[in-house]
């Protein structure tokens, strides 16, 4: 059958692309997260060979579900909302494919290199310094294809989707050229250019602002165009999202030095830190009500639409860890938190409740409409998959949050003489039955990925090519 794609037509090839490695990638980064979390319940899953060590498999973990996965979703919405919202085809095919291929290429080259013990050792920057430059070109490209196509937008402003879009795709870029200053001494080892505190203080700053613009600032652009449209309602307030826009973005890039509290960094730096993050509460909360408010009149929707659910649930996680944080970073609430299993519960509150959550609603709102369907081959395998989410994620949380207040009150308990009142050991212990829950929960979110890449793979699979092209075609005469 004959496919002639008209260059007006939306280029939904990227956009499905991403899409599906999407899914791919998730299924083996908290695969792994499950095998980590097995490896904590029962340390003979280490094998004992340094390849498949906790040590290295955990960095594989993060770079997989915060890259792979987090940026495939990233990237294959930023393409389909500015395409949409700009009513115009992106700006160069070949650059967005140079984007596609080299993306997945970063990938490859973490989970080659990531077990073989190569690293740069710095959290979240583990890529040594030639798929750093990889990296980097790959993003640089992809600030030309997101910013090249608003420049030539039909529409006459730009919606405030974008406004994230684009301040997550700037900011990043910037952490990762400054945090990634090195000096390489072979083809695998390269060593920081900044030392001590500084270096700390440079990593935390990168750190931190991972989280505010890769894993939060991103993610707002997908919630300000995909919680409206599954929605069928206008975002609650505009006014309130450019506000939210400003003071999130102005905030954020303060907040690094509540990673670093009782360190050598400078007392004034902590406090600062503390306070800039408290701060932030405010426009954490402002685009939580935004997008919540948006359902008004229309709460009805999420009896009968698992997609919305998965959105607005994403939405309450987000909500939950962004008052958790704050109240993280004040010192004295860090100083028991802080080394125990607490921050790993906020972590995946953040992770698998708001970015896992929304991305998955934001794949299952997109795969439909990117192969021409009308929706995705089972309704009742969505609401599968949102309940084991769902549960998965309570288990999780709930248990780490047991699992570290046990373990900071352990460490800190002194007796009358002023020793210590528990071994570490015996702290370890009494962290076993949490990392059992722990693990339970990641198989119940990870399957419910399985159950969604079926579902994708029918959907796709009960569509042909020139009905998925023809959807391209359709939507850029329809509304955006
Ligand atoms: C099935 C789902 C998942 C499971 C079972 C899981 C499990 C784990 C485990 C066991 C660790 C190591 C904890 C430790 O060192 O004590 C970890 C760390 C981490 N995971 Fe996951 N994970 C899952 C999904 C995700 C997702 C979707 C994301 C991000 C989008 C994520 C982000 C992270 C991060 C950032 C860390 C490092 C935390 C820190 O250093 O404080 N995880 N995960
Ligand atoms: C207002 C918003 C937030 C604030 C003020 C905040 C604050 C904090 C604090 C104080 C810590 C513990 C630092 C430590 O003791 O080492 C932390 C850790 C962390 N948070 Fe948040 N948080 C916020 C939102 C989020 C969200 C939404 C996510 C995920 C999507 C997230 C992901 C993380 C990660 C990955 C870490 C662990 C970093 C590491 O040690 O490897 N945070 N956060």
């Amino acid at each position: 059958m004959s496919t002639a794609i008209s260059p007006t037509a939306y280029n939904y090839k990227v956009v499905r692309q991403f899409a599906i490695m999407t899914v791919v990638w998730g299924i083996l980064g908290m695969g792994l997260g499950v095998f980590i979390a097995s490896q904590l319940v029962w340390p003979e899953l280490n094998f004992g060979l340094p390849w498949t060590s906790f040590g290295r498999l955990r960095p594989l973990h993060t770079n997989l579900v915060i890259f792979a996965f987090g940026g495939c979703a990233l990237f294959a919405t930023s393409y389909y909302v500015v395409q949409r919202t700009c009513q115009t085809r992106l700006i160069s095919d070949s650059l967005a494919a140079f984007t596609f291929w080299g993306w997945q290429a970063v990938i490859v080259g973490a989970i080659i290199t990531l077990p073989l013990g190569y690293t740069t050792t710095k959290e979240y920057a583990e890529l040594e310094w030639p798929l750093a430059i990889l990296l980097a070109i790959v993003w640089v490209s992809y600030g030309l294809v997101f910013f090249g196509t608003i420049t030539k937008r039909k529409t006459k402003h730009i919606y405030v989707g974008n406004w994230f879009y684009g301040a997550f795709i700037v900011v990043t870029a910037m952490l990762h050229i400054v945090n990634h200053a090195s000096l390489p001494v072979s083809f695998f080892k390269s060593y920081s250019a900044y030392s001590g505190a500084t270096d700390a203080m440079i990593q935390w700053w990168y750190g931190h602002n991972a989280v505010g613009f890769f894993l939060t600032t991103g993610f707002l652009g997908m919630m300000y165009y995909f919680v409206p449209k599954q929605a069928e309602r206008p975002i609650y307030s505009y006014r309130l999202s450019i506000v939210h826009f400003w003071a999130l973005i102005t905030l954020y890039i303060w907040a690094g030095p509540h990673h670093l509290h009782y360190t050598a960094l400078p007392d004034w730096a902590q406090s600062l830190g503390m306070a800039m993050s408290i701060i932030l509460l405010a426009p954490s909360w402002g685009g939580m009500i935004n997008g919540m408010m948006t359902l008004s009149g229309a709460w009805h929707k999420l009896r009968t639409d698992p997609i919305l659910r998965f959105l607005v649930v994403s939405l309450a996680f987000y909500g939950m860890s962004t008052f958790e944080g704050p109240m993280m970073a004040i010192k004295t609430v860090n100083s028991l938190s802080h080394y125990t299993d607490w921050t790993i519960g906020h972590v995946h509150a953040g992770a698998l409740g708001w970015v896992a959550m929304i991305s998955i609603g934001a794949i299952y709102h997109m795969i439909p409409k990117l192969f021409g369907r009308a929706q995705m081959h089972s309704v009742g395998l969505i609401n599968a998959h949102f309940w084991l989410a769902t549960i998965g994620t309570v288990l999780y949380i709930a248990s780490m949050w047991v699992n570290g207040i046990t373990q900071g009150l352990m460490w800190r308990a002194i007796n009358d003489d002023g020793t210590l009142t528990y071994s570490f050991v015996e702290a370890l212990q009494a962290s076993h039955p949490g990392y059992i829950v722990r693990a339970l929960g990641g198989a119940f979110f990870a399957s419910g990925m399985f159950l969604m890449a079926y579902n994708v793979w029918r959907t796709v699979r009960a569509s042909n090519a020139a009905e998925a092209e023809a959807a391209a075609q359709i939507a850029i005469v329809g509304a955006h």
